[in-house]
């Protein structure tokens, strides 16, 4: 496998950072940072590892030495793995370590992990002392594309999935693919959605490239798999930089997730992976498209046929009462804005949010989706 290493930088003026891409790169995390922070500090700095146990048998080891080595004094938090773990009583935990070990301002916080780690170590940066820098150290697939670059930071709060955050930059993001391989094979396709979504909403070339590569990038064997994961991050990069605070464009990156997200509160977040339930949203997305009169139906199958490559059931389950999804999604949308927007896909490569879609339009692609012959 070839070693390209790349670099992507976020341009958000005094908030910009890098996005290392490459494999084996974690054993120069620890030089990468020292090199893109202030020499105004007075001695060593300290480094908290944000991570679950498993995670940090794994990769702890290399990320400790490689910033000892740094010349950072290191210490370590741990945190279970999984979903319940983004509480605020988990970062009230990481706030005490903090504590613990009286830190300053010049002290980092490492997140290493995937997007629960990444989204809860973010969030206490964001608020520890009004904010200390942080690192992002992604483990999976999806928070090597997704949840570890434009800084939407946060902890769920009661039944409600990051009610409580901040957006906070990380100083530096260090992707290494290397990591991949111990990954359930379900948790990479997974991930594999938000990357096809790019796809989609953005580079009709990329998707190309992903139709050709997916069998590739499933089993980790592509040679352009660091370049796949680059170019994600570059595609979410060039939106973030347009709209930071999510108040306009950064919507289409929620591309597939308004049916999605009815889907895992339907099945209360217990039959699908977010990655299957983005699947089968884009899906629904394309068809409300096509019912709308924006997508060409050339394009729903030019989606469904990628996404079925990838190994997503796209065809939505009987069970599923239409209504209740209906309702789920009003209810999504009221929330966010006040009345019912989509964003669409215009062809493959280009996707646009912000556009109203009848309800009966809306029932109608989701009754066609559950009747889809594969
Ligand atoms: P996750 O963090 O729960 O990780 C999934 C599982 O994989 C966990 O059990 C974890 O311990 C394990 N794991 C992680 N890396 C591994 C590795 N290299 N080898 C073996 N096992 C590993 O899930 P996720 O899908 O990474 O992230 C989901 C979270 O991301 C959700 O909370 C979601 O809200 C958030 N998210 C945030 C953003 C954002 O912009 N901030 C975007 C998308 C999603
Ligand atoms: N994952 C969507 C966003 O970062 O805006």
């Amino acid at each position: 496998m070839t070693q390209q290493r790349y670099t992507v930088t976020v341009h958000l003026s005094d908030r910009s950072y890098d996005i290392l891409v490459g494999r084996g790169l974690l054993a120069s995390l620890g030089r990468e940072l020292a090199a893109r922070l202030s020499s105004a500090s007075t001695g060593p700095r300290q480094a908290l590892i944000v991570s679950s146990p498993e995670i940090a048998n794994l990769y702890g080891p290399k990320v400790l030495q490689s910033l000892e080595s740094a010349g950072f004094l290191v210490r370590s938090a741990f945190i279970p793995a999984g979903e319940q773990s983004k509480s605020a009583e988990s970062a009230a935990k990481l706030y005490q370590a903090l504590y613990d070990l009286a830190a300053d301002r010049q002290t980092i916080v490492v997140a290493l992990g995937g997007g629960v780690i990444g989204d809860l170590a973010g969030f206490v940066a964001a608020t520890y002392t009004r904010g200390l820098d942080f690192v992002q150290v992604p483990t999976t697939l999806l928070a090597q594309v997704d949840s570890s670059v434009g800084g939407k930071t946060g902890v769920n709060f009661g039944s409600a999935k990051n009610l409580i955050g901040a957006f906070h930059q990380p100083r530096l993001v260090v992707i290494d693919p290397e990591t991949l391989s111990t990954l359930s094979a379900r948790e990479r396709r997974s991930g594999l959605a938000e990357v096809i979504k790019y796809g989609i909403i953005a580079d009709k070339v990329f998707f190309d490239l992903l139709r050709s590569e997916v069998a590739g990038l499933l089993d980790l064997t592509s040679e352009h798999l660091a370049f796949v994961l680059a170019h994600s991050c570059t595609l979410k990069a060039r939106v973030v930089e347009q709209d930071e605070r999510d108040e306009g464009l950064r919507a289409i990156l929620n591309f597939g997730h308004t049916v999605g997200h009815a889907l895992e509160a339907i099945t209360l977040y217990q039959t699908y992976t977010h990655g299957e339930a983005i699947a089968l949203g884009m899906v629904s997305a394309a068809l409300i498209g096509e019912e709308a009169g924006i997508t060409r139906p050339e394009d729903t199958l030019a989606a469904i046929g990628l996404l079925r490559a990838a190994g997503f059931n796209i065809r939505l389950d009987s069970s599923h009462s239409v209504d209740e999804l209906v309702r789920l999604i009003a209810w999504d949308k009221k929330s966010v804005g006040g009345s019912a927007r989509f964003v669409l896909m215009e062809e493959i490569g280009h996707a646009t949010p912000g556009h109203r879609v009848p309800e009966a339009a809306i029932r109608r692609a989701l009754e066609r989706q559950a009747a889809l012959v594969l």
